[in-house]
């Protein structure tokens, strides 16, 4: 991470230059405030307000690399927005996690897209900040489901009289260049995402009678579905996703933004870092890392943080803890962020936009005619 400041926890006093300087031999420092002000290149506030009702600030969010995004639980960020169906989805995102992605990283009006949108988390909480949105979606019934959501925001006046310009195409995103129209080529200012963790995840849980406590919507669709990403095993994972997100460059703007939330898992006691293994998939896909933040799964009190671990989460690290290994609560997801290059590299196929954008439109087109030749076609919901 660059910097943590979270803005809940300022400090009272900043040390002077002289006394950063003689510290020199600690092993950390506290960074002036006038420093890091002196150093934010963070774009000038937008306006985030939009006529459907919601809270409206003038400003976006400060440039902090933790972001408080669970202030509120889970089911109170979703509350009034998604389906009832939504609740089974085995993996959602939080909502305030895309809303400090979109409100940090676009302006009003701009395309946000989700290549593994599930139940369309990134699209609901793009549109309902004034922005655009489309998604690729595998599985049929999130698909359905990520639709209903974004009916339900239009039902609500979302957008007011202009109404929502959002989509849902169902597919493999590993084939996003065939998948997704032309005129999404080039437009994308943002790609908010989570890739699938595995075959098992948090999902819901229940105490039966006489059975004892269960989990439920823990798992993603069919297990021997192999266009799932989820059922294809951790290295193919990996290229699975290398291959989405070197797809993605195709449908951002240059300098466009990519932040992907993930969290480190634990293998029986061992923690699987996936974040740093998601970083290299950036890397190979041609992307530059620019941030690597921390979104907060717990919430941040006056003094600490309150966890807001799941039964199993909480249960296993007790058992691992009463076991003689002091493991901790997994409290945050790292959001790493990506930006594509400002300019199409010379001998590219490079073509301008009506909106003056220079784009690379040479692995779109042959990959275009290569699935016409085949006969392929994406299908929008
Ligand atoms: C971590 S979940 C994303 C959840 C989403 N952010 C939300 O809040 O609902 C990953 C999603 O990727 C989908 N998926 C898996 N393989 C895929 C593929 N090849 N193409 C597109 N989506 C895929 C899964 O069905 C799942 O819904």
């Amino acid at each position: 991470m660059p910097v943590t400041h979270d803005a809940t926890h300022q400090p009272t006093a900043e040390p002077s230059a002289t006394t950063t300087a003689a510290v020199g031999d600690e092993p950390t420092q506290r960074i002036p405030r006038a420093l890091i002000t002196a150093l934010d290149t963070s774009p000038t506030p937008v306006d985030n307000s939009v006529d459907n009702g919601e809270q409206k600030s003038s400003a976006e969010p400060p440039a902090v690399s933790v972001w408080t995004t669970a202030q509120s639980s889970p089911a109170a960020q979703r509350k009034n927005k998604y389906t009832p169906e939504s609740t089974a989805h085995p993996a959602k995102m939080l909502p305030e996690v895309v809303r400090h992605a979109v409100t940090h990283y676009t302006k009003p009006g701009e395309l946000v897209l989700d290549p593994m949108c599930g139940i369309g988390t990134t699209l609901v909480e793009a549109v309902r900040l004034g922005r655009r949105a489309v998604g690729v979606e595998y599985e049929p019934h999130w698909v359905e489901v990520a639709q209903a959501n974004l009916d339900l925001a239009r039902e609500q006046g979302v957008g007011g009289d202009d109404g929502i310009d959002a989509r849902v195409f169902h597919g493999d995103a590993r084939q996003l260049v065939t998948l997704l129209p032309p005129e999404y080529v080039g437009r994308a200012a943002l790609v908010v995402t989570s890739p699938p963790y595995g075959p098992s995840t948090h999902g819901q849980v229940s105490a039966v009678p006489g059975v004892g406590v269960q989990k439920y919507h823990h798992l993603y669709g069919n297990t021997l579905d192999r266009g799932n990403l989820a059922n294809i095993g951790h290295h193919r994972l990996l290229a699975g996703f290398t291959r989405i997100l070197a797809a993605l460059r195709t449908f951002l703007k240059p300098g466009g933004h990519i932040a992907i939330t993930i969290r480190p898992w634990r293998e029986h006691a061992e923690l699987i870092d996936l974040p740093s293994q998601i970083l290299a998939c950036g890397r190979a896909a041609g992307l530059i890392p620019v941030e690597r933040n921390v979104a907060l799964l717990a919430r941040a009190a006056a003094t600490d943080l309150v966890a807001r671990g799941s039964f199993f989460q909480r249960d296993f690290i007790r058992k691992q803890r009463e076991a003689g290994l002091p493991l901790h609560l997994i409290a945050h997801e790292d959001v790493l962020v990506f930006r594509t290059a400002l300019h199409t590299s010379a001998g590219n196929c490079a073509a301008g936009t009506s909106s003056g954008e220079v784009v690379d439109l040479g692995q779109y087109r042959s990959a275009r005619s290569a699935r016409d030749g085949a006969g392929e076609r994406g299908q929008a919901a």
